[in-house]
């Protein structure tokens, strides 16, 4: 046994030093407060495990939207954060979101895949908010749906938005290969670690709430059935307390997000907290009854949250109240191993908040 063992870590080993021309393959997700870098390996088994993770913050301001303010801010993150994962000369996949992406199912007539081909030209021209001549556009066929129609995924990004963000990141020498968007890598992950805790005919939300925006994805049979972003986010509350109490940006996040020995944050960032949990709750509660009324879905069986304006007090607890559903938190680690040797406990709490995007990119390495 141990024999057969040590042998097939010589292979593994050989086949290492062999492969010397294969690049390494990560996944870059460029969130308004920081960017994140994940890199994984597919194990024989099937399984995922993340081998390194980084994270580091991104100054204020320098990101807006989609829009790069400050590029030099956004280019020491990241050559930061790939110090730390200690991997350079490699490849990546990079998420994009905003109002220059486009995601939406399509339920077409279906028929042969030229016909489907041309069908999805037709209907994405009429949904798509930007101009489909200055669009790169994608599609995935689900498979068939229950009215007999094609269920279909349009994906699409503006060219130039594609350009910016590869142009950038390719300035520290990553090569990027695969350019996704950031929704959906959150339900890549969603996917890999929950479906075998789903039911069949039932949909399940599941929102990645980070600082400038939420990914909202309702997901059911393994399909993507409706994509929404929405400019919600740990960020409101930032910015209101910096209006409140007259502090600056990075004062103002460590009024939000360090408690004290207790555990309890100052009374007025509470009140502050409160009053904008109120409008991030009525974003998604105007969210959810438009998808319920347009598709008198009566199947919403749980919703899965993530991001780290999910650590913000009474977030949790206001959605379930708001839905009417428990709410759980979607731990990356319930389904993906991690290397204890690159990757320290204490961090285990930020890559399962924050890191999901990432992690779900990182995974679209198509050689794994
Ligand atoms: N302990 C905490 N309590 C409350 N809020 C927190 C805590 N930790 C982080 N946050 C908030 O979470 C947000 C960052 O989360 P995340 O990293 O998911 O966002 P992002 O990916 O940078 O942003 P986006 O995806 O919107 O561009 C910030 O607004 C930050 O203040
Ligand atoms: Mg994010």
């Amino acid at each position: 046994m141990s024999k057969a063992v040590s042998l097939e870590s010589l292979i593994d080993n050989l086949k290492d030093m062999l492969s010397f021309g294969k690049k390494s393959f990560i996944g870059i997700d460029i969130g308004l407060s920081s960017i994140k870098i994940a890199q994984v390996q597919k194990k024989k088994n099937g399984n995922f495990k993340l081998t390194k993770f980084s994270s580091c913050l991104i100054p204020e301001g320098a990101l807006i939207e989609d829009e790069v303010h400050n590029e030099e801010d956004i280019l020491d993150a990241l050559r930061d954060a790939l110090e730390e994962v200690g991997v350079d000369n490699c490849e990546c996949c990079i998420g994009l979101s905003g109002p220059n992406t486009f995601a939406r199912r399509l339920q077409l007539a279906g028929g042969t895949e030229e016909e489907i081909n041309d069908q999805v030209m037709w209907e994405a021209e009429q949904y798509i908010p930007f101009d489909i001549d200055e669009a790169v556009l994608s599609h995935h066929v689900f498979g068939q749906n229950e009215g007999g129609g094609m269920d279909v995924l349009v994906v699409a990004a503006k060219k130039q938005i594609i350009d910016t963000f590869r142009e950038l990141v390719e300035k520290v020498k990553i090569k990027v290969k695969v350019i996704d968007l950031h929704s959906l890598a959150v339900i890549n992950v969603f996917d890999l670690i929950s479906s075998k805790n789903l039911k069949k005919d039932c949909s399940y939300i599941v929102m990645d709430i980070g600082a400038q925006k939420t990914s909202l994805i309702i997901f059911r049979n393994r399909r993507i059935i409706f994509v929404k972003e929405m400019e919600i986010g740990g960020l409101m509350v930032t910015e209101e307390i910096q209006r409140q109490m007259g502090v600056n940006y990075s004062e103002a996040e460590d009024l939000k997000t360090n408690v004290d020995d207790n555990g309890n944050l100052p009374e007025e960032v509470v009140d502050i907290i409160d009053e904008v949990l109120d409008s991030i709750f009525s974003e998604v509660k105007k969210t959810i009854d438009f998808y319920l009324t347009s598709s008198s879905d009566e199947s919403l069986s749980a919703c899965y949250v993530t991001g780290g304006c999910t650590l913000l007090p009474g977030l949790i607890e206001g959605i379930e109240a708001l839905l009417g559903m428990e709410v759980k938190i979607l731990n990356v680690f319930d389904g993906i191993e991690y290397d204890k040797k690159n990757i320290d406990e204490d961090d285990l709490e930020n890559i399962a908040y924050r890191g999901v995007a990432a992690l779900g990119l990182a995974m679209r390495d198509l050689s794994l």
